[in-house]
């Protein structure tokens, strides 16, 4: 074994897609190849959902058309992200192991027929996913055209848990690792109420659907579970894999789309981080949700380099309406991830399916053929990213940290909390979007890290805050940092339990301030807050907060905590800790967040409405990327030359509406390859 490259074997930005021609006889590949080469397509993921056509029966292998399918890529100069297709076990094996099915929550035991997972948990599985991705490892690790490997496919989507025999079976030992005695299982979980006290292991069950709300702690170490348990069979392959091949080795994310795994920790165990990412129809400012998708994708790599994976060239197929990509949008969308740090743009899929559940899903090349506008967007994106060979390898740097913990994720979403209008995609969000206007970039950090190099940090949503993290949070405030935490954080400790002294106690050094109690409106009902002299509609959620050293910025007007402080500033150390109780509309934590940056010593940068800017840093250059969601021309102060277009100007560059500019201008922060 070698030592693995941190980055597959490509010249430039690396672009293609999904490429399933499984579907196709053979004449259809070769013009596949020639249309990949007019477009500019340069890598594509192959053999994810391919078990049954590699494995026809169970340990019998036919390689010969993936072999003439490697050749014919390579021959044509396109390099293979080489999937491992366990996402969709083949019919025999689920004739052959019916015990390695997935059972839902409610009992349903899953059938054949679509795609998924068997049991994370199976005996069954674990042997024949590692069985297959050895065998193609064995075959095709030396194969010319293989840069990367791609194990499996969005684990945890659409089903994570499990409750099969096999999987109750697992989490117990998980259990028994976790805790060591029933003793520690019983108070962590805090099962003397109502009467939930274990006696015997074997008693201990999966949190199946019950008469009345399941224990939350033990909820939330299911959820636990079941992460470590998908993120043991990654490991299971990429170490099949590692045996005989030294390529980069990734497993997509669905980053801020699916949150069933923790990718802190998957983060940690692929080569490069790779996303999938599509746009929600409904949310009619995609730009913003697709930005933090990028920017969590980023920092879960701890800022390398990063794959998006896939998106759509237009409409998907799985949502209520599935809204085109108006002409512009792609490239836009496209920019925005690389702005963000990927350095390769990839799409599901190549070529659309004419049968089966994605027939309706856009591709690459549609169904309409070359002679259409997506085909032409798609060759020209091919020829812009070829014109930004020089941006590979920079990086993104950023002032501000927003904190984002899929374990307190987890903990807030189960069920009876004080209201169900607490939303913690919504909160970040809310405070994310602040940002992106004013041009900020932003990383996501987890609350236990090391956050001394950004001047501010966010908590919009860490209702589950450990002592210990809070005492980083303490430290980072002490040190000079600018922290702003929002309601319903730091509630409940690691099992889900209400901290020793009250609500935001482990925060009370920092922040300066304790919660009496909780005074959630009811939905539609507003109130106020005044902030100055200025008077900021507030909503869904208020506090009985009682101030212990902090200064009162903001009182509530009207509403339950009428006359109450509802936002506060305490310095502590060299820093200061803000305090936000309530929901703010936008305009609102507009007004706080301005107060706030002049406290991190951060400026907005006073960008053109609908301009998205962000700045990759390189060895010798920098490269600002423009993107203009507005359909209006509009002129940033950056000047440099443009690499799409070679324009060079000394003052500012003009963006078309709809449009994308990156320009490269003198290298300021260091960083790079
Ligand atoms: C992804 C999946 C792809 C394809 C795509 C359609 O989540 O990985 O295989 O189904 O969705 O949008």
């Amino acid at each position: 074994m070698t030592q693995s490259s941190p980055w597959p074997q490509l010249d430039g930005i690396a672009y293609g897609g999904d490429y399933n021609p499984e579907q196709w006889p053979v004449e259809t590949w070769h013009e596949d190849v020639a249309l990949m080469r007019e477009a500019g397509v340069n890598l594509v993921s192959v053999g994810i959902f391919s078990w049954g056509l590699i494995e026809t029966a169970e340990g019998v292998f036919d390689f010969s058309w993936m072999d003439e399918l490697l050749d014919l890529l390579h021959a044509n100069g396109i390099h293979v992200d080489l999937g491992t297709p366990t996402a969709s076990p083949p019919a025999w094996f689920f004739a052959n192991h019916p015990d390695a099915r997935v059972v839902t929550r409610d009992g349903t035991t899953m059938g054949f027929g679509s795609r998924g997972m068997a049991s994370h948990s199976a005996p069954a599985y674990r042997e024949a996913s590692v069985r297959i991705a050895t065998e193609l490892a064995r075959r095709y690790a030396t194969h010319p055209a293989v840069v990367m490997w791609h194990v499996h496919n969005e684990y945890g989507v659409p089903v994570g848990e499990d409750y099969s025999p096999h999987a109750v079976a697992a989490w117990r030992l998980w259990l028994r690792e976790r805790y060591g005695s029933l003793d520690a299982l019983n108070a962590a979980w805090g099962t003397a109420f109502w009467g939930q006290h274990y006696g015997e292991w074997e008693h201990v069950g999966a949190p199946a659907a019950a008469p009345s709300v399941v224990n939350p702690a033990q909820r939330l170490d299911f959820a636990r579970f079941t992460d470590h348990q998908l993120r043991a069979c990654f490991i299971a392959e990429r170490d099949a894999i590692r045996q005989y091949a030294d390529q980069p080795i990734t497993t997509n994310f669905m980053a801020n789309q699916s949150q069933t795994t923790d990718l802190w920790a998957w983060g940690r165990e692929v080569d490069i981080v790779s996303d999938d990412h599509y746009l929600w129809a409904p949310d009619r400012e995609g730009e913003i949700g697709l930005a933090i998708a990028a920017d969590l994708s980023r920092s879960v790599g701890g800022g390398k380099p990063w794959i998006l994976m896939e998106h759509s060239t237009s409409a998907v197929n799985w949502q209520p309406q599935n809204v085109a990509k108006r002409p512009g949008e792609m490239a836009r969308n496209s920019l925005t991830h690389l702005g963000r740090g990927a350095d390769a743009i990839l799409f599901f899929q190549w070529r659309a399916s004419r049968s089966g559940a994605e027939k309706f899903h856009s591709a690459m090349l549609p169904h309409a053929g070359t002679d259409s506008r997506v085909f032409r967007e798609v060759t020209a994106l091919g020829s812009d990213l070829a014109a930004l060979a020089e941006v590979r390898g920079s990086r993104v740097r950023a002032d501000a940290a927003i904190l984002w913990d899929f374990e307190s994720f987890w903990a807030q979403d189960l069920e009876w909390r004080p209201s169900d209008l607490l939303d913690h995609d919504e909160r970040v969000r809310a405070y994310y979007t602040q940002l992106w206007r004013d041009g900020i970039t932003v990383d996501f950090a987890l609350p236990g890290h090391d956050l001394s190099g950004y001047s501010l940090v966010l908590a919009p949503a860490q209702y589950l805050l450990t002592t210990r993290d809070a005492a980083n949070l303490t430290a980072y405030v002490a040190g000079g940092g600018t922290l702003v935490v929002s309601y319903f954080s730091a509630v409940v400790d690691e099992n889900d339990a209400v901290h020793e002294g009250g609500y935001l106690a482990p925060l009370g050094e920092a922040l300066g301030v304790r919660v009496e109690e909780f005074l959630p409106l009811r939905e539609g009902d507003v109130a106020a807050i005044d902030l100055d002299d200025e008077r900021l509609t507030i909503d869904q959620w208020s506090e009985d907060l009682r101030v212990d050293g902090a200064e009162v910025l903001a009182r509530y007007v009207g509403g339950p905590a009428d006359g109450a402080p509802a936002v506060t500033r305490n310095t502590h150390g060299a820093g200061v800790g803000w305090y936000v109780s309530t929901r703010p509309d936008a305009a609102g934590l507009a007004a706080i967040l301005t107060r706030v940056y002049a406290d991190a010593g951060l400026t907005p940068a006073g960008l053109p409405a609908g301009l998205e800017r962000v700045t990759r840093h390189g060895r010798d250059a920098d490269y600002v990327v423009l993107v203009n969601h507005s359909d209006a021309a509009v002129a940033a102060p950056v000047a440099g030359t443009d690499l799409l277009t070679g324009t060079a100007s000394d003052d500012e560059t003009v963006v078309a509406a709809g449009g994308v500019a990156v320009v490269r201008t003198p290298p300021t922060r260091g960083g790079g390859r």
